[in-house]
């Protein structure tokens, strides 16, 4: 298992251009099996999360070639429609391939994802829509069956603003006849992405980024040639590292108006932020303020994927953090790390107390998710003497190089395979 190992404490400084976004390129890639032309989506991060989906759309009979950050997708193939258990494991993701197999092949059987390192990750609310749109599903021997040759476009209501499934039903009824309503669906930007991509292959989709979208089925969708979307959280997370380190850094090709939330903490937290069209220069001189209150919601609210970075930052700010995270139930997994890195937290429940410290000592902790991980190489980059960070597969299914990144800015770390 590869590790990376920080010499931490110095400031980061310089410039940085930010790639595209993974929670926006999955979808995408989804997308691109509604069609039988050839699809090109450029600023595709290199990422085992962006591997998988490929692997799993090549199993189902389209054509990948990848050239650096371009990946051209030729769905003329497609002829298989089931998503076997291991893939489906791997890829939480995948679960979205559903409504663009319904919407092609009319029929779909999906492994359940099942859990995940944070949290048990249901997908009752995409059910419950599919079978709105008159969906027949059969849940058998850990498998979903759906046949969508009855489907039937109408008013589907979301229990809860899911990302994966407003994003199953936008790409389902696309190009299934009639009008479909979806009510109290996600507004994150990469929803706003997904409708402006269809949209480019001839859909009839507007609303995205409200709460209520509308779907205007069309018989079929023409190829396109897309430039994805700039990653908010890999954005919000160099942020973190800078206003943690101390330093002052330019990021490039980013989109400052996604990460309002964040940029707000920041500010509060005594950081210096200017935004000006695709660029944020972050400047951070002093020991940060505690960051207050904050909760963790859907989009425009504070984004969950930012809160275990949050957490590290808490940890050497002056004063007390209250951190409440409501949107996955086992998403503080970094937080004994961070422990051992000399942080003062104590949870309960969803809550997180965040007693800020001097600075953190290095040590050796072990990276349990996604975002946690990126959480513990901010706080190596920041604490004194060396810390190891292992198991950090998990941080490569969503950022792109991140030591590099940080080495670039002046950071000593280095990756160990
Ligand atoms: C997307 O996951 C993102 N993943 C997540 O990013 C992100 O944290 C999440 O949205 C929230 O913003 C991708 O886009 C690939 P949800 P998704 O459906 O679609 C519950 C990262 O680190 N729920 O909005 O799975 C669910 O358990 C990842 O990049 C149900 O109960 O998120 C969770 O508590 C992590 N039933 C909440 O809703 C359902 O049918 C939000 O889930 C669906 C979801």
């Amino acid at each position: 298992m590869s590790k990376y190992v920080i010499n931490g404490g110095r400031k980061l400084n310089g410039q940085i251009d930010i790639n595209g976004a993974k929670n926006s390129v999955l979808p995408l890639l989804a997308a691109a099996l509604l069609t039988d032309e050839p699809v090109r989506i450029g600023n595709c991060p290199i990422l085992t999360d962006v591997d998988n989906m490929i692997r799993i759309i090549t199993s189902l009979g389209a054509s990948v070639n990848r050239d650096g950050s371009y990946i051209e997708i030729k769905s003329a193939g497609l002829c298989a429609y089931e998503i076997p258990k291991r893939q489906a494991k791997e890829l939480r993701s995948s679960v979205f391939l559903m409504g663009s197999i319904l919407g092609r092949m009319k029929k779909a059987k999906v492994a359940y994802p099942g859990g995940c390192d944070i949290g048990l990750r249901p997908i009752d609310i995409h059910l419950k829509a599919l079978s709105e749109l008159n969906v027949k599903i059969v849940e058998k021997y850990g498998y979903i069956n759906c046949d969508a040759n009855m489907m039937k476009a109408s008013n589907v209501f979301l229990d809860y603003p899911s990302v994966g499934a407003t994003e199953n039903i936008m790409l389902l009824s696309a190009i299934s006849e009639g009008i479909t309503i979806i009510s109290n669906v996600a507004r994150e930007p990469e929803i706003v992405e997904l409708q402006n991509f269809l949209n480019s292959m001839g859909a009839k989709i507007e609303g995205a980024g409200s709460s209520c979208i509308k779907i205007e089925g069309v018989r079929k969708l023409k190829g396109t040639d897309y430039y994805a979307m700039p990653d908010r959280i890999v954005t919000g997370t160099i942020m973190m590292a800078v206003a943690l380190c101390g330093g002052d850094v330019v990021l490039n090709y980013t989109n400052h108006t996604h990460i309002d939330a964040v940029i707000s903490k920041l500010r509060k937290s005594g950081c210096n932020i200017i935004v000006e069209s695709d660029k944020i220069c972050i400047q951070s001189f002093t020991r940060l303020n505690s960051l207050g209150y904050v909760e963790t919601g859907p989009y425009p609210g504070y984004p969950t994927d930012l809160q275990a970075p949050l957490a590290a930052l808490a940890s050497t700010a002056d004063g007390t953090t209250i951190l409440v995270e409501n949107i996955f139930e086992n998403r503080f997994k970094h937080l004994p790390e961070l422990c051992k890195m000399g942080a003062n937290i104590r949870v309960k429940d969803r809550i997180a107390f965040i007693s800020g410290v001097k600075q953190l000592t290095g040590a050796e902790v072990i990276a349990m998710d996604l975002r946690g991980g990126a959480s513990l190489v901010l706080a190596g980059l920041s604490a004194s003497q060396l810390t190891v960070v292992h198991d950090i597969q998990h941080i490569e299914r969503g950022y792109e190089n991140l030591d590099k990144i940080f080495v670039a800015l002046g950071a000593d770390i280095i990756k160990i395979c």
